[in-house]
C-alpha cells in the first residue's frame, strides 16, 4: 500500500480508500508486531456488521482512535478514546482490545469499585518495616479521571483546553482554601486566549525543577504515543497542576487523562498514601461542576484502555541493585512480570532506571479489579521482589542438583498477566 493514511485523506468520497489502507496496513504491521492489539482487532472490526455501519464522521472518529497503533508498530494497544462515548460506539473493537489487554477470558466482567482497605495487611496497615526495609520508601497512588462535561484530550482544541482548564480553576482554589489541602496552582497555558493573562502561569525553570521533583509531567509532545493520538497537542496550552501546601496531594491538568489525581510522600505505610488519596477524592468529587466519566462495564473512563476501572497505578521506588547489575531493567522485568508488576524507570514510564539500581513498580492491572486490592497487591508484589533481589548468589550448578531444589528456585507464580503495559 502507498503512505501512511493522514486525516485529510479519510473524507465521505475516499472512505473506501481509508478503510482498504487501514486493514493492509495493520496486516504489514502483524507480520512484525503480532502483539498490536490495534491491528489485530482493527481488521475484523471494520468487516464486522458494526464497522461497516459506521457513519464517514465515525469512522473518521475511529481512525484517531486507532491512529497511534498504526503509527507506532510496537504498541501494545494502540488505541486511546477520543471521548468516553467511544468505548460504546466502536464496542465491537474496544471491547476485544479491553478484555484481551486486562484477560478477561469470560468476555462478561465487570468493573466494582472498592476502596475499602481497612481489611488488608494487619487492620489496614500495610508496614513496608515488616519486609525489611529500614529506609523510608517514596510512594504515590494516582488514579485517571475525566469529567463527562468534556472530551477526552485527544478531541480537545486548544480552546476546549483552554476552557477545561478555567472551570478546574474553581475546583482547585476550593482546594487550596480548605485547610486541608491549601496549596499552590502551576500553569503552562502561555496564555488564555490573545491577550488574556493566565495568572498561574510559570516560568520553564520552574516547570524543570517540578519535573525533576517528579510533580509535574514531563514533555508529552515528545511522546510519539501520544503526540498520534492528538493528546499532546497544542502543547503546553491547558497543562499544568494543583499541589497541596504540603506537598503530598497533587492533581494534574491536560496531560494523557484530564486529571490525574495522585499523593506521594516517603515513608514506610502504603496505606497512608492510598487512605489520604480516598479521601482527597471525596473532597474533589463533592465540589461543583466535577462529574467524572464512568461505565456501567469498565468503571472509570481513561484515555487509554490500559487505565480504565480504578484508573490506578500504586507505586513505590524501590533500590534492586543485584537484579540490575547489568545496568538495565532486564532482569528485574523477567522478575516482576510473572507478579503482575510493571517496571518504570525513576522518571516514570519510558525513563531509564537509577544509576544506583532505583525502580520504579506498580501492580500492572487497574481494570476488574478492586482499588483495595491494587494496594495490597504492591505490598505483596515488594515482598516477592526483594525475596528474588536478597537471594543469595547460586553456587555453580553441582553435577546432578537434587529435583526439589531446582522446583523451588522459581519465582512464585501469580495469574498470567497481560502482555503490555
Ligand atoms: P503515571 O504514574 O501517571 O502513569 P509516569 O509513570 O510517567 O506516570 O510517572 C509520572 C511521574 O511520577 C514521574 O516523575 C515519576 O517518576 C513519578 N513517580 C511515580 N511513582 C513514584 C514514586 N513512587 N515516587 C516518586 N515519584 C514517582
Ligand atoms: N499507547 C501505548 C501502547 O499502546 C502505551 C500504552 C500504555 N501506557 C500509557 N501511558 N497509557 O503501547
Amino acid at each position: 500500500m502507498g503512505g501512511a493514511v493522514s486525516v485529510e485523506e479519510a473524507t465521505a468520497e475516499n472512505r473506501e480508500k481509508l478503510v482498504g489502507d487501514l486493514k493492509g496496513k495493520a496486516t504489514d504491521i502483524l507480520t512484525r508486531f503480532p502483539d498490536n492489539r490495534c491491528c489485530k482487532y482493527l481488521i475484523p472490526y471494520l468487516d464486522s456488521e458494526e464497522g461497516k455501519a459506521l457513519s464517514n464522521e465515525d469512522l473518521l472518529t475511529f481512525y484517531q482512535c486507532v491512529r497511534t497503533g498504526i503509527d507506532n508498530e510496537d504498541s501494545g494497544l494502540g488505541c486511546y478514546a477520543m471521548t468516553p462515548d467511544d468505548y460504546t460506539k466502536f464496542g465491537g473493537f474496544f471491547n476485544a482490545v479491553i478484555r484481551d489487554y486486562h484477560g478477561d477470558a469470560t468476555g462478561t466482567a465487570k468493573h466494582e469499585t472498592d476502596w475499602d482497605a481497612s481489611g488488608v495487611g494487619e487492620g489496614g496497615v500495610l508496614d513496608v518495616r515488616k519486609l525489611g526495609f529500614d529506609q523510608e520508601l517514596s510512594m504515590r497512588v494516582r488514579v485517571g479521571r475525566n469529567l463527562k462535561a468534556f472530551n477526552l484530550p485527544g478531541k480537545m482544541d486548544q480552546a476546549e483546553r483552554i476552557k477545561f482548564e478555567q472551570q478546574m480553576l474553581g475546583a482547585f482554589q476550593a482546594l487550596v482554601d480548605n485547610p486541608d489541602y491549601g496549596g499552590n496552582i502551576y500553569s503552562m497555558t502561555p496564555n488564555f486566549g490573545e491577550g488574556v493573562e493566565n495568572p498561574n502561569k510559570i516560568s520553564d525553570e520552574k516547570y524543570q525543577e517540578l519535573v525533576d521533583a517528579h510533580v509535574l509531567f514531563k514533555d508529552m509532545d515528545a511522546d510519539p504515543f501520544l503526540k498520534s493520538a492528538g493528546i499532546s497537542s497544542d502543547w503546553p496550552y491547558g497543562r499544568g497542576c494543583w499541589q497541596s501546601a504540603d506537598g503530598q496531594c497533587i492533581i494534574w491538568f491536560g496531560e494523557e487523562d484530564q486529571l490525574r489525581i495522585m499523593c506521594m510522600k516517603k515513608g514506610f505505610l502504603l496505606n497512608e498514601v492510598f487512605d489520604r488519596l480516598n479521601t482527597m477524592l471525596k473532597t474533589v468529587e463533592s465540589i461543583e461542576g466535577i462529574d467524572f466519566a464512568t461505565s456501567d462495564d469498565y468503571g472509570y473512563v481513561t484515555s487509554c484502555p490500559s487505565n480504565l476501572g480504578t484508573g490506578m497505578r500504586a507505586s513505590v521506588h524501590v533500590k534492586i541493585p543485584n537484579l540490575t547489575s547489568d545496568g538495565t531493567d532486564a532482569k528485574a522485568k523477567e522478575v516482576c512480570n510473572p507478579l503482575g508488576l510493571s517496571v518504570r524507570g525513576t522518571g516514570g514510564e519510558h525513563t531509564p532506571i537509577g544509576a544506583d539500581g532505583t525502580v520504579d513498580i506498580s501492580p500492572r492491572a487497574r481494570l476488574f479489579i478492586k482499588e483495595k486490592d491494587i494496594i495490597e497487591k504492591l505490598y505483596k508484589g515488594i515482598e516477592l521482589l526483594m525475596a528474588q533481589e536478597n537471594k543469595p548468589a547460586e553456587a555453580p550448578p553441582a553435577e546432578a542438583p537434587p529435583a526439589e531444589v531446582v522446583a523451588t528456585e522459581e519465582a512464585p507464580k501469580e495469574e498470567a498477566p497481560p502482555a503490555a503495559e
